[in-house]
């Protein structure tokens, strides 16, 4: 826009120069003309003489006018002179016979031959100074002071626009990653007030559905749990010692099942706060602490990073989901290799390795799935109840990033765990 402006405001101060250039020229040519016109021819050389102590102008009598040249030359001062020439019969000047002009841009001179009517030509050379448009210092410094001026306004416009749209994007990313993000004030223009509160109104429907969910989950615990008992009771009375003991398992991993859901909703209920921690020691703990569950295991489990990594995030919520995966790879793998990657774009990576069998591909996903067991049976040795994934998911998820499993091409599981910082 400035560039095109400053080319309009170029060909028009152009046009404007030409036009004071041929008339300043013009004047000059054409006193010379009538100067020397109205002398008489022996004395014409004498002035001349004296008219080329003038600056910026020569003078001269010849027999012959200015070599080479054409009409259309200099088509506003050639038109200026003819009409100025045309006008001198009437202060007493004989009538012009003949024009010649010749342009030397490369000297920027400018020779014009008027043919006297006594026979010679008088021959003038004048300066013509190139025309520059932008030559004035005062037009460069305001020119540069607008456009800055410009610029500055228009970004400032464009920021001043667009904050309200960064704020919602910012706040849609918090709700993604907490669905008890704090709600976006509604001030501002009605628009942005408006989209403000559509998004509050969104934020808390949100909010209510995932906590009916949660409630739902942990009301119906206690619920099943006195059938349960009163089952169990029951089953002692079965005389069959073997359909006994089966009915008993039964009805163990049908509490725990209960159990862990109970777990898995009060996790998914409670607020913990987000908070500054050192991932790389969380790392160490974890494996610590399955090291001395699994002190078979111990001496295959390793760490690989840097010794400090701050993030932000929910401690104990974050504990639990590594500490989930590590004892998945010890259980099903017999060993834990942990990297911690540190941030880039953003995003700190966790690695967890194992060399052990391996998932199906078609289980990849549904491992993911609540109480979706590799084995089916849910007895206390080989694990819980298949909610260790779900779970993990669930808080990497809360917190914008993921845990996805994929196959060693050299054998057994590697879990990637994102976690945006
Ligand atoms: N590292 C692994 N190697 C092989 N199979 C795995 C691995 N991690 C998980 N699995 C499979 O995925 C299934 C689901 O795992 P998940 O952690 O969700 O439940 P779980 O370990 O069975 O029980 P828990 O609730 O105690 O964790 C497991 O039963 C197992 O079959
Ligand atoms: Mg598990």
């Amino acid at each position: 826009m400035q560039i095109a402006g400053l080319g309009i405001h170029a060909l028009d101060r152009l046009d404007a120069l030409r036009l004071a250039q041929a008339r300043e020229i013009a004047v000059r040519v054409i006193g010379t003309y009538r100067t020397v016109m109205m002398t008489a021819p022996e004395r014409r050389a004498a002035v001349l003489e004296e008219l080329r102590r003038a600056p910026g102008l020569t003078a001269e009598l010849a027999k012959d006018p200015p070599a080479a040249g054409s009409d259309d030359e200099w088509p506003f001062g050639q038109r200026l002179l003819r009409v100025n020439l045309n006008l001198m019969p009437l202060m007493g000047v004989p009538r012009w016979h003949g024009l010649r002009v010749v342009t030397d841009h490369s000297r920027h001179l400018l020779f014009i031959g008027m043919h006297i009517p006594d026979g010679d030509w008088l021959n003038l050379s004048v300066p013509m100074e190139p025309l520059r448009p932008w030559h004035s210092p005062q037009f460069l410094v305001a020119f540069v002071l607008m456009t800055v001026t410009a610029a500055g306004l228009t970004l400032w416009a464009v920021r001043r626009l667009t904050a309200p749209v960064r704020t919602l994007a910012a706040a849609a990313e918090a709700l993604g990653r907490d669905v008890n993000a704090p709600p976006l004030p509604e001030g501002g223009p009605s628009e942005v007030a408006t989209a403000a509160a559509a998004f509050n109104t969104m934020a808390a429907r949100i909010r209510r559905f995932v906590e009916d969910r949660t409630e739902l989950l942990t009301a119906i615990g206690p619920d099943l749990r006195t059938p349960i008992t009163r089952l169990k009771l029951r089953a002692e009375f079965v005389e069959d010692e073997e359909q006994r003991g089966k009915m008993l398992a039964d009805l163990e991993e049908l509490e725990a099942m209960v159990s862990a859901t109970l777990a898995f909703g009060r996790d998914a209920r409670t607020t913990e706060p987000v908070v500054s921690l050192d991932l790389a020691e969380l790392l160490r703990t974890v494996l610590d602490e399955t090291g001395d569950a699994w002190p078979d295991a111990a001496a295959k489990l390793g760490y690989q990073g840097p010794p400090h990594l701050t993030v932000r995030a929910r401690s104990l919520a974050l504990k639990r989901a590594l500490a989930n995966l590590v004892s998945n790879a010890v259980t099903y793998g017999g060993c834990a290799r942990v990297t911690l990657i540190p941030p880039t774009d953003g995003v700190v990576v966790i690695t967890v390795e194992d060399d052990g069998p391996g998932i199906a591909p078609s289980e990849l996903e549904r491992v993911f799935e609540p109480f979706h067991r590799g084995e089916p049976s849910r007895n206390r040795e080989t694990g819980g109840v298949g909610l260790g994934l779900p779970i993990a998911r669930n808080i990497l998820r809360a917190h914008g990033g993921d845990v996805v499993l994929a196959n060693r091409p050299m054998g057994g599981v590697k879990a990637t765990l994102t976690l945006p910082v």
